[in-house]
């Protein structure tokens, strides 16, 4: 696997390099990785004949100063993951040099980041679209890879390819998830074992929402997952939401809408932690 650190090396490199490949594939993270982002990488390489994985705390995207000091690293395990899932190259820029100065752009994605993520992190969204926008612009990828696990930032980035007429394919791959359901995640390693074991009840309350929402409606089953989290002192709930799949807006009758988000965020030992399913 090759790694290169700057973004002139790189975008050089891609200059000279293109016309080998029939497609590059493209799987941005932060790195700390997991079977999760790994599954992204095995879909680049089916898909693919040259996959580029990206590591970069991106600091814009944090709208708090200790979720960002605490994010964890682990750049020899990452390496040997990568290397074992066959990724081609690694490109893991410093903030300095994809920073030269503070981005003055905004974007704005309208009602999209006013929910959710959007409306408890904000700045959140711009930060994470600067920085795909760079990071695309410097990979140049065919085909680029994320998770159903952060939905709304899929549909932002989707917004942003459309918007922007960038000319690159976006795929989005299923939650891969610990035995217990538990959606994999890099803050998952801040968690205490017992706020680990807690941290499974996320996923069980999505399950639940699902299956309540059968033969109840979107109200009952809200007012029902309120009552699962009161039993559990040790989730703070940030947000539970029944959405629309392609807005994500809050909908009040599954019967009219071709897809059903259900999302959560809540903290389990103060690390935030988010899952969604779709139904
Ligand atoms: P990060 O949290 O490292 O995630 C990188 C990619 O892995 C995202 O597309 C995310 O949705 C996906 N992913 C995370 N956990 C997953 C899981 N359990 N199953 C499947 N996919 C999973 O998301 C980011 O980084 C950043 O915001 C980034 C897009 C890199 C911009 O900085």
């Amino acid at each position: 696997m090759e790694i290169i650190k700057e973004p002139s090396e790189l975008l050089k490199y891609i200059k000279r390099r293109k016309p080998e490949y029939k497609s590059i594939g493209f799987v941005p993270t932060m790195g700390a990785l997991h079977q999760g982002h790994i599954s992204l990488i095995e879909c680049s390489k089916r898909e693919n004949d040259f996959t580029i994985c990206s590591i970069f705390v991106n600091p814009i995207q944090f709208n708090n100063a200790q979720d960002f000091i605490l994010y964890p690293k682990n750049l020899e395990e990452d390496f040997k993951m990568l290397e074992n899932a066959g990724c081609d190259l690694l490109f893991m820029p410093s903030a300095e040099s994809m920073y030269i100065e503070e981005p003055r752009i905004k974007i704005d994605f309208g009602s999209l980041e006013l929910v959710m993520e959007g409306k408890f992190r904000p700045g959140h969204f711009n930060g994470v679209a600067i920085v795909v926008a760079k990071l695309f612009h410097i990979v140049q990828p065919d085909i680029s890879y994320f998770g159903q696990k952060d939905l709304q930032q899929y549909l932002i980035i989707k917004q942003m390819v459309k918007d922007l007429t960038f000319p690159i394919e976006l795929k989005s791959c299923p939650v891969i998830r610990e035995k217990d359901g538990l959606a994999m995640s890099s803050r998952n390693q801040r968690l205490t074992p017992k706020g680990r074991n807690v941290a499974a009840k996320l996923n069980e309350s999505l399950l639940l929402a699902a299956k309540l929402l059968e033969n109840s409606s979107v109200e009952n089953t809200k007012a029902k997952v309120r009552d699962f989290y009161k039993n559990i002192k040790e989730i703070k709930l940030e947000y539970f939401e029944i959405t629309d799949s392609e807005t994500l807006m809050p909908i009040k009758d599954v019967k009219e809408h071709k897809g059903i988000a259900i999302c959560v965020a809540a903290y389990v030992d103060g690390v935030r932690l988010i899952d969604n399913i779709l139904i």
